[in-house]
């Protein structure tokens, strides 16, 4: 019998990420040294204030379905984090809470995406941006947004590809997997097209906001362009900045008649986010954020280890993250180089192959749509981070440029 698949699904595909994760782990089972460098979640542990919160949650007996949109008190936090830490005013209605970023990303689309709708998605892109909007039948249009842009949109990339069918823009920073952050000026520049072009809503994934290696208070195009508000879907969460990817908790913030559509979605999908995880979020937003300077310290140094390793290595390209905790690495210079057993590098998965088996797991740039790049996390102890710019630097001066007769 032939099992018949729906098109939606067979439009979308499993996350390269955990088919690297596991490749690597295969080959650690089998005794070898591999440092994962593939991982996109801290290797800090959940502050301990935070599981007190769900510990007491469960003491006290919040173990029942919860309101769709999110406990209120959790709301209500969200929206004191919003004015507190970004500058902005929602009312409560505006608020929504689910099991994840993801699951809110994957909700807006659902609620707002017709058959053929376009969203306008820049490249490098977190892979599930675009699966998400073919999931729910509409097009990613791909932009590419290559190294010499620093991995960013331009304004006149977004004027050229906005067509009739537009419904959205995604705009991510610190981006995953460029670490790329908008600068307020290129914001600016942004919300000028975007204005010309009133049809277009945006969807600001900002869930790596306080990992950031400047000095820079967060900023987003919201407070650069207060009137898009109106527009715009502001997604958070607390997987990456409280080291809480397991709890499963991200936040929208949006119009009303958006996040009133999200809630419909995800009362037809999964319910109210579990009421222990989100017990724990509101411990979170409201236990303050002390913790955090010695963790970004550590990303900081991961990657000012990584990037010097890895610049001056002949082949590679980095491009300087400004926060975020990837370091994604151009590649295009070793293509065409022979490994010692004869083997030719044809692609960035040939240069990700090679680099696994000289014990650094990565993840290659056509997982993220630009191609040849690999992407490198410092979400991983600085001393693996350290030898793995020592192993990628000694494989790559292995390369030869012919092969030896
Ligand atoms: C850019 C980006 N957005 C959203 C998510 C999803 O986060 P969450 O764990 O809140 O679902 C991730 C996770 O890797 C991400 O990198």
């Amino acid at each position: 019998m032939s099992f018949r698949l729906s098109r939606r699904v067979q439009r979308v595909s499993l996350s390269a990420n955990a088919a690297a994760k596991s490749q690597a782990m295969a080959l650690r089972e089998t005794g070898r040294d591999i440092l994962d460098l593939t991982t996109g979640e801290p290797d800090f542990d959940t502050p301990e204030h935070i599981k007190q919160a769900a510990y007491a949650a469960i003491a006290a007996g919040a173990t029942k379905y919860t309101p769709t949109p999110g406990v209120r008190a959790l709301r209500e936090a969200v929206q004191r984090k919003l004015k507190r830490e970004n500058r902005l005013d929602y009312a409560l209605p505006s608020i929504v809470i689910a099991n994840g970023a993801k699951q809110i990303i994957f909700n807006a689309f659902a609620a707002t995406l017709d058959d053929g709708d376009e969203v306008l998605v820049p490249v490098p892109y977190w892979p599930s941006f675009p699966d998400s909007v073919r999931f729910n039948g509409g097009e990613p249009v791909l932009i590419e947004c290559g190294l010499e842009q620093g991995c960013k949109l331009t304004p006149a990339q977004l004027e050229a590809h906005i067509g009739p069918r537009t419904r959205w823009l995604i705009l991510n920073g610190p981006g995953n997997p460029s670490g790329a952050v908008y600068s307020e000026a290129e914001l600016a520049a942004l919300a000028e097209v975007l204005r010309r072009h009133p049809q277009v809503l945006v969807l600001l994934d900002e869930l790596y906001e306080h990992i950031r290696f400047d000095d820079r208070h967060a900023l987003s195009l919201l407070n650069v362009a207060p009137d898009l508000q109106a527009r715009c879907l502001l997604v958070g969460g607390v997987s990456k900045t409280y080291a809480m990817t397991g709890w499963r908790i991200g936040f929208g913030a949006g119009p009303e008649v958006l996040t009133t559509a999200m809630t419909v979605v995800q009362s037809q999908s999964t319910s109210g986010a579990s009421s222990v995880g989100q017990a724990a979020a509101l411990a979170a937003f409201e236990g303050g954020l002390g913790f955090l300077p010695e963790q970004v310290a550590a990303y900081h140094e991961r990657r000012d280890l990584l990037v010097s390793a890895l610049s001056a290595v002949d082949g590679l390209e980095v491009l300087q993250p400004e926060g975020g905790f990837f370091v994604f690495v151009r590649c295009a210079g070793l293509l065409g180089r022979y490994r010692e057993d004869g083997q030719r590098l044809n692609s960035d998965a040939d240069v990700v192959a090679y680099l696994l088996e000289e014990g650094v797991a990565g993840v290659a740039g056509s997982a993220y749509g630009l191609s040849p790049w690999f992407r490198l996390s410092i979400a991983t102890a600085t001393i693996s981070v350290r030898e793995a710019g020592r192993r990628i630097a000694d494989a790559c001066a292995r390369l030869r440029v012919e092969v030896e007769q």
